[in-house]
Order: C-alpha cells, then structure tokens, then sequence
C-alpha cells in the first residue's frame, strides 16, 4: 500500500501533477478509497475471469505422473490444473509458512510424513467419506484429513554377480552389521528414503533407529537420487541399493540398461524392509477453489484417475482395490508389509536421527 501511495504521490508526476489533484489525494477520504483499491485488486484477480474453473496443486509427487492425471482430470471436469512443483518437506514448510494466506487448494506427496507435517498444523479440510471410502483405512489417517494415492514398496536392489540368494539379508536392519561393510547404497537426501527411515523409527524405537543409522554410515556409500543408486548397483559399483520398486520396473520395461545385472529382493514378512510408503493428497481448508480441490482428490481416487496412475510409466501401485496396477510388478497383495500407522511416521524426528548420523547438514 506504500508503495502505491508514494507511486501516485511522487513516482508519476505528470499524472498527479496539478496542484489540485494534489490536494485531493491528500484528502483522507481519497487516501481511504486508494487503500480500499488497493486491498481489493487482489481479491478481483482471485476471483476474476475464469479463475473459478481452476484448481492451485502443490505437488511433490512425481511430475510426470500427476501431469498426467490433471491432463485426463482437465478433459474430464474443464476444470484447469496449476501444478507447483516441489519436493515433500520443501512444499510441507512452505504450506505451513504460508499458512492462511497459502494460494494452495491441494497438497500431494511422494510420501506420507509431509502430509502428517502439514496435517499437524490443522491446515487440511476433512474429506468426503466417498472419497476416503475406497481407499483402504491402512492407506489413510483415521481423521479422515487425507488420503493416500499410490503406494510405493521398499525395496533392495542387488547386483547378481555379487550376491548370491541366498545370501541376502532376512531384514533390513541386517545391512547395518559389519558383513554388509561396502556392499550397500542409498540416497538419503531424497524423501523416499527419508519415509523408510520414519517407518524404522515407528516399527523398531530410537535407539535401535539410531543404531541402524550408525550402521549403515558405516558400511553404506551415498548417492544423489534413486537412480543413480539403481545404476551403481548394475555398474557393480555397489552390491546392493536400497530404493523403492518402481524404479527397477521402469528401467525393466525400457530397455534394462541400468537394471539387466540386478535383481530386487522384497524383504515381505513384515519386515521393516517390506514398508510400504504412501503418496498422500489433501484439500488445503483455506484454498480458493475448495469445490474444484474436493474434486480432484476425488478423481485420484476413482476408478478413473487409479487407471491413469496404472496405465501410466509410473509403475507405482494404485490403491484403490477396483484398479490393480497389473503390469508385471509384483503385486500390492503379496508384499506382506509391517502394520505402520501411518499418522505414526515423524519427519522431524527423521530428520534430526539423520543429521546426527551425518546423513543431512
Ligand atoms: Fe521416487
């Protein structure tokens, strides 16, 4: 408002020039009525044209994949779909540092502890039992504040040249011990392997969390990007990668370049290693577009946008039971993982485990 003032005062002299329209922009009445503009032109660009047929998305999920659902959403529904692309925790702080004034309508995550960050803050609206029902309960808080999407397995990605079958660890928590010295990889930085953290924490407690995390700095070398644990480990850089399903698959169904010398190993029996990681989606209570964002959470739900997800090169499974994934990736069914409740997963926490290891700064 300032600024507007001190534009119309001295900033455009040939405008504002005349002595007279000078005493009148002193008056306070017109001081009163350029200040109520001023407050006003952002709520008319908020509302105006045809900005009603939107809907604001903050998405940390993978931006192919959602561009896809909101192209197929679009077609469906007219209603546009403005994706903000960013990472969990970055997208997390921003929404809860924007707070009310957030021009967000909905919040999707790779993996749930985002979801539980800005949950925690009361900025979520309630969903739809219609929306909510589909989804099995295991995949959602029991608040009904969100509701996971896509779900993505744990995994451990192994070199056949290097690791016999029968050799490879009954559990997770085995890649800690010292015979996985120099055989095991990772990418802490990323949010998929900050959520198998959360689940350790929330199936096994901080101390033993801790441990492990010692453990694994120890035996463990670092990458920058699931991917380019993948590679490392076909290269024979490393013997094994921790990473989750998909990205196998993918490379599977391409041509196999950075896979053909590997094989996954899903841990299953409710191992720490079997957690399955959640994709969430929420309405923001204080969008703009609350009508259009119940929408499209609903449409990620249905039969309809799960078939986007399953038709497309994601290879993430979907979760409502009426749209398997299929394809040739093991199904969602017999990965017997551990029962994490998935309100339960601590980012904060995570992240503080993780910098006292020297994983993070
Ligand atoms: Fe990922």
């Amino acid at each position: 408002m300032r600024s507007l003032w001190n534009h119309l005062k001295l900033g455009n002299p040939k405008l504002i020039g005349r002595y007279d329209v000078l005493a009148r922009l002193r008056s306070k009445r017109v001081a009163a009525a350029l200040i109520a503009a001023a407050l006003t032109v952002p709520v008319l660009a908020a509302c105006g044209g045809d900005d009603k047929d939107s809907v604001v998305v903050y998405n940390a999920q993978h931006e192919e994949l959602i561009a896809a659902v909101a192209k197929k959403f679009t077609a469906e529904t007219g209603i546009k779909v403005e994706l903000r692309n960013g990472s969990d925790l970055e997208l997390a702080n921003q929404l809860v540092a924007e707070g009310k004034r957030s021009p967000a309508d909905v919040f999707l995550t790779e993996n749930s502890p985002a979801m539980a960050v800005v949950d925690a803050k009361g900025l979520f609206a309630p969903l739809p039992a219609t929306t909510l029902d589909r989804i099995p309960a295991q995949y959602r808080p029991t608040n009904g504040h969100w509701t996971g999407f896509a779900g993505r397995s744990t995994v451990l990605v192994y070199n056949t040249a290097q690791v016999q079958e029968a050799d490879l660890p009954a559990s997770l928590m085995d890649l800690a011990k010292p015979e996985w010295k120099g055989k095991v990889s990772f990418s802490p930085t990323g949010a998929d392997f900050q959520a198998i953290v959360a689940g350790v924490l929330a199936l096994k407690g901080e101390p033993a969390t801790k441990a492990w995390l010692a453990g694994l700095k120890a035996n463990g070398t670092v990458y920058d990007g699931n991917n380019v644990v993948l590679k490392s480990v076909n290269n024979g850089d490393t013997a094994t990668g921790i990473i989750y399903h998909y990205y196998w698959y993918r490379d599977q169904e391409e041509a196999g370049d950075n896979s053909k010398n590997t094989a996954l190993h899903f841990f299953g029996k409710k191992d720490p290693g079997a957690f399955v990681s959640t994709s969430g989606a929420g309405v923001l209570a204080n969008g703009k577009h609350n009508a259009n964002a119940e929408k499209f959470v609903d449409y990620l739900t249905s039969k309809d946008g799960q078939q986007v997800i399953a038709d497309s090169y994601a290879l993430e499974y979907t979760l409502n039971p009426e749209v398997p994934l299929g394809r040739e990736v093991k199904p969602l069914g017999e990965l017997d993982p551990p029962a994490v409740g998935i309100s339960d997963l601590d980012s904060a926490r995570v992240v503080e485990l993780m910098q006292d290891a020297g994983f993070l700064a």
